[in-house]
C-alpha cells in the first residue's frame, strides 16, 4: 500500500469531503455502515463518489482499463451478436454504464457497416458525470445521423425490445461483505460493515435472520472465509428481465460460477481498488478517488434472470465470445504486412484474448426472450451448463 500514488491537495480535499458525509451516515446508523452502502456512496455520491466525480476514469491517464478502450476490435466483434439480435428482433440498443462512450461510439460505427442500426441506442448511465463524458465524447466522434438515435435514459423502459448490454458494470454495483468465523456455533455469519473513530475501519456484526442471510447461508461457507453477496446485481438483473420484451441481455465481466467464486481457496473474497493503474485491496481509504469492484457471481446472475422469465442463452469466456462473434476474420481484414495497422491490432487481440490477459477471466452470459435462433456468440465453448 505504501507504494500507492499521493493524491494531489485538490484530490485529498474532494475525498475529506465524502469521507465527512459517509461519518456522518455511520452515526446516523448507530455507528455501524454496511460495506453496501459505503460503497454505493464511495462509487455514487453526487459529484463525489468516484463515478460522479471528475477525475479522468478509463485508460491510460485514469485508474484502469476496460476492452472498449483497449481497441476498437472489441465492439466490431460484439457488434456482429448485436446485428443478429436486431436482425431477428427489429427493436433497439440499450447499454447500461456507458463508462467513457467508447462501446457506444464503436458499436454504432460497427451497425452502421452492418446495415443494422438500431432506431435508438439508449443509454442508462446512474453517474450525472458521465452521462457528460459520454455526450462530449460522442459529439466528437459520431455524425449526426448516429448521434440523433442516442437517448439518454432515467429508468429503465418498458417492453424494451433488442438489445441490453453491459460491460463490467455488474462489477461496479455495491456488495455486501459477509465473514463466516471459525467457532462451530451455528450463529457464525457475520456482515462486515465500516465504523470510523478518525479512521474507517472494518467492524464486524451477527448476520440477523433474513434475505442476506439466506443468500449467503446458501453457499454453505466453509470457516473463517471472507466473501461477497450482491443483492443488488441480482436485483438490477431481475429488473433488466422485467423490463425485457423480446430479445437479449449480453453482460460482459470478470468473475465465475458459484462453485468457484465461493470455492472454500478464495478465503478473502475478491474485492479490489484501482487507482492510477494500481490494484490493492483497501476501499478504506482514497474514498470517492479510487475505483471499488468484486467479481460477478454470474450463477447468481443466471438464476436471476430464470426467475423474471429469462432463458439462459449462453456463457463463455470473453475469448470464447468475440472468436465466435468473428473477431479474428476482422483482424484479418488488415495485412500483417502493413504493420502501422497489424501491430496495434495484433497487441489488442493479444490483451482481449489471451488467457494471461483478459481472455479467461472475463466472461460473457447472455440471457433472453421470445427468441428463435441461438446466439452465433455462443456456437462453440458454451459453458452455461457450469454455472
Ligand atoms: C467499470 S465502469 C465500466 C464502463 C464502461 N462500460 C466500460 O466498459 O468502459 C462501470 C460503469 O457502470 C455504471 N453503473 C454502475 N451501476 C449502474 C447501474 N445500476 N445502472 C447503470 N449504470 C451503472 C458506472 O457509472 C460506470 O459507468
Amino acid at each position: 500500500m505504501s507504494s500507492l500514488p499521493i493524491p494531489n491537495a485538490d484530490a485529498q480535499a474532494h475525498s475529506q469531503q465524502l469521507a465527512l458525509l459517509i461519518q456522518d451516515r455511520i452515526s446516523q446508523h448507530g455507528g455501524w455502515l454496511s460495506f453496501a452502502d459505503f460503497m454505493q456512496m464511495a462509487l455514487y455520491t453526487p459529484s463525489l463518489g468516484y463515478y460522479s466525480g471528475g477525475a479522468k476514469k478509463f485508460g491510460v491517464g485514469g485508474d484502469f482499463v476496460t476492452a472498449p478502450e483497449i481497441s476498437p476490435l472489441f465492439a466490431q466483434a460484439l457488434a456482429n451478436q448485436v446485428s443478429q439480435v436486431l436482425d431477428e428482433t427489429k427493436g433497439d440498443v440499450l447499454e447500461l454504464g456507458a463508462g467513457s462512450g467508447k462501446l457506444a461510439v464503436d458499436l454504432l460505427l460497427s451497425l452502421q457497416t452492418l446495415n443494422q442500426l438500431p432506431t435508438h441506442y439508449y443509454i442508462l448511465e446512474v453517474s450525472a458525470y458521465l452521462r457528460q463524458v459520454q455526450l462530449e465524447a460522442m459529439q466528437k466522434c459520431l455524425p449526426a445521423t448516429l448521434m440523433e438515435r442516442v437517448v439518454w435514459l432515467d429508468t429503465l423502459p418498458e417492453n424494451f425490445v433488442g438489445v441490453m448490454l453491459g460491460n463490467e458494470v455488474l462489477d461496479a454495483v455495491p456488495v455486501h461483505l459477509v465473514y463466516k468465523s471459525a467457532t462451530t456455533d451455528s450463529q457464525t455469519l457475520c456482515e462486515r460493515g465500516v465504523a470510523f473513530n478518525g479512521d474507517f475501519y472494518w467492524q464486524d456484526q451477527p448476520l440477523p435472520a433474513g434475505a442476506l442471510y439466506d443468500l449467503a447461508s446458501a453457499y454453505g461457507l466453509p470457516d473463517d472465509y471472507l466473501t461477497e453477496v450482491s443483492p443488488e446485481a441480482i436485483g438490477l438483473v431481475s429488473s433488466l428481465g422485467c423490463a425485457l420484451k423480446r430479445g437479449a441481455i449480453v453482460m460482459i465481466d470478470y468473475g465465475f460460477s458459484a462453485r468457484e467464486y465461493y470455492h472454500p481457496q478464495r478465503n478473502l473474497g475478491t474485492l479490489m481498488c484501482h487507482y492510477q493503474h494500481y490494484a490493492h485491496v483497501n476501499p478504506l481509504i482514497y474514498v470517492g478517488l479510487q475505483d471499488i469492484t468484486a467479481h460477478v457471481d454470474f450463477t447468481s446472475v443466471a438464476n436471476a434472470g430464470e426467475r423474471s422469465g429469462l432463458e439462459l442463452m449462453g456463457f463463455c469466456s470473453q475469448a470464447q465470445f468475440l472468436m465466435n462473434c468473428g473477431i479474428l476474420d476482422i483482424m484479418s481484414q488488415v495485412s500483417p504486412h502493413d504493420m502501422a495497422r497489424y501491430a496495434p491490432l495484433a497487441a489488442a487481440a493479444q490483451k482481449l484474448l489471451s488467457p494471461a490477459e483478459m481472455g479467461d477471466l472475463f466472461k460473457v452470459i447472455a440471457l433472453g426472450k421470445g427468441l428463435n435462433q441461438a446466439l452465433i456468440g455462443f456456437a462453440s465453448g458454451d459453458k452455461s451448463h457450469m454455472l
